[in-house]
């Protein structure tokens, strides 16, 4: 029998008259009624009535249903779920980083400045390009600010005739979504015999309406482009630029700059590349890089050194940018974040950078060796951070790619992405990452290989999974489309 793990609400725990902590009755004088209108005094206030210990149980119990990557294994495809240093979240939270305001004078905030300007060095030193905007939340807001990047290119050289955005079925959704927010519409380029987008058909595609090409490398399906140098040179040959994916740098960091593959412009995923954690929307980093022909369009402000009178030397937020996109994000983007960014990548130093893309690249290859005499692999390659399976093979069988992600969850493993990418059937695409010993690699194969046994022997267990969640399956579609987001 399953073990009930379900936590009641604090009301319901509620007993009359328990109490926690008595307050020392207000004197005369700090009456806070006194100057209430009375229609919005009440008389009567159900809070609920409990005693510490029965609070303090409650949001430990609460904690404890959490799944986070630091209590156990999150092969989470796409998204590099990976470990974040402890350390990270000790210097973000310095009272000299965590108290600052955003708007005290720029005097004042010379280290936080600082730490912007490093972070931008590094950043454009590790991806190869020559400038860089940190100001982006995240990901998606980064394909938006790169993509206006590209559009105030070419509007500025009066090149107008360009509307259309080449974009691989591959690619994540926020791709054409992006493009489509710049007021372009989208030509879908398919993926080739080996996993690459096709390059024929990029040359068939690329003229003189084309704004541009957006790319992932490594692409989705966790494969390197193979023909990525001839990809960016069809664009640029037709006078569009490249947009750079970069949400997968995790896999190339210090084997490869992604401007020297012909990129022009690349978004950054601090929170997968570089630790910051992630999930629950936020808050999020995702700067942008790009060619030194792109920087006078950079959201304002930029962090600047005053090169000129009094206070020359110092840093200062510029304002005075002519050309640029405008402002992007409230402030000055997310500076914990940042923070986070600048100390992993700091204590990871050269070495340990690019120790981070081979380990990442070997997990991932080590797991789809272990597994694909079992699931089938579409595209039988050597992959980077992460591969693509297919649950086709056990579809037939009767078990959907769907049930065998809710099984994991009674092994305590947090299910890889599924049905992504699109193009592949019964997709199952998972995403080890470096952080992750031999050991637990070994478990997950012998899990998922337990998993392959089952559909044959014992489908309904399966089905019927997970078995030990305070949830079990839910209605999907009702969930999506009549989610019950309070308790009334
Ligand atoms: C390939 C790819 N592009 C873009 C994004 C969007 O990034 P974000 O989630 O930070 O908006 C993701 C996120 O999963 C991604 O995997």
């Amino acid at each position: 029998m399953s073990r009930d793990r379900s936590e009641p609400l604090l009301s319901e725990l509620s007993r009359p008259g328990r109490v926690g902590h008595l307050l020392a009755a207000p004197d005369a004088c700090a009456d806070a009624t006194l100057d209430l209108p009375s229609e919005l005094l009440r008389d009567d206030l159900k809070l609920p009535e409990l005693g510490e210990l029965d609070v303090v149980r409650h949001f430990t119990h609460l904690s404890s249903l959490n799944f986070s990557i630091d209590n156990a294994f999150y092969p989470l495809g796409s998204c590099t779920m990976k470990y974040n240093p402890k350390v990270n979240e000790d210097v973000a939270r310095m009272a000299g980083f965590a108290g600052l305001h955003p708007y005290q004078p720029e005097e004042t905030v010379q280290g936080a400045l600082q730490v912007m300007l490093e972070l931008q060095q590094l950043l454009c030193a590790i991806s190869g390009f020559e400038t860089v905007t940190l100001q982006p939340a995240a990901g998606a807001q980064a394909e938006l600010c790169g993509m206006l990047l590209i559009r105030a290119y070419h509007r500025a050289r009066g090149d107008t005739k360009r509307t259309k955005v080449l974009i691989p079925d591959s690619a994540h959704g926020t791709n054409p979504a992006t493009a489509a927010m710049c007021g372009y519409t989208t030509v879908s380029i398919p993926t080739d015999a080996h996993g690459n987008v096709d390059l024929k058909r990029i040359k068939e595609e690329a003229d003189d309406t084309t704004v541009g090409l957006m790319l992932t490398n490594p692409n989705t399906l966790g494969l390197f482009e193979q023909e990525i140098l001839d990809v960016t040179k069809a664009i640029h040959d037709a006078g569009g630029l490249v947009y750079g994916d970069g949400a997968n740098l995790n896999a190339i960091l210090g084997a490869v700059k992604p401007a020297d593959l012909g990129f022009d412009v690349l978004h950054i995923n601090t929170h997968k590349t570089f630790s910051t954690p992630h999930g629950g929307g936020g808050p999020g980093c995702g700067p942008v890089v790009a060619r030194g022909f792109l920087e006078p369009y950079l959201p304002k402000p930029v962090v600047a050194r005053r090169a000129s009178g009094d206070r020359a030397g110092e840093l200062f937020l510029d304002w005075d940018r002519p050309e640029s996109i405008g402002k992007l994000k409230s402030f000055w983007g997310h500076f914990g974040v940042m923070v986070r960014a600048l100390t992993y990548i700091t204590l990871q130093g050269d070495q340990g950078i690019r120790d981070i893309g081979e380990a990442a690249v070997l997990n991932a290859n080590y797991l789809r060796k272990k597994l694909d005499d079992l699931y089938d692999v579409p595209f039988d390659r050597i992959c980077m951070h992460e591969f693509v399976a297919s649950g086709r093979r056990q579809k037939q069988q009767g078990v959907r790619t769907l049930d065998i992600a809710k099984r994991l969850i009674d092994f305590n493993i947090h299910p890889p992405t599924v049905y992504f990418p699109l193009i592949v059937e019964e997709a199952i695409m998972v995403e080890p990452t470096e952080a992750e010993s031999k050991d637990t690699l070994d478990r997950f194969v012998q899990v998922m290989r337990q998993i392959a046994e089952e559909v044959e022997t014992s489908p309904e267990l399966i089905h019927d999974a997970p078995h030990d969640q305070p949830v079990g399956r839910l209605d999907e579609t009702t969930a999506a489309r009549r989610p019950v987001l309070r308790w009334s």
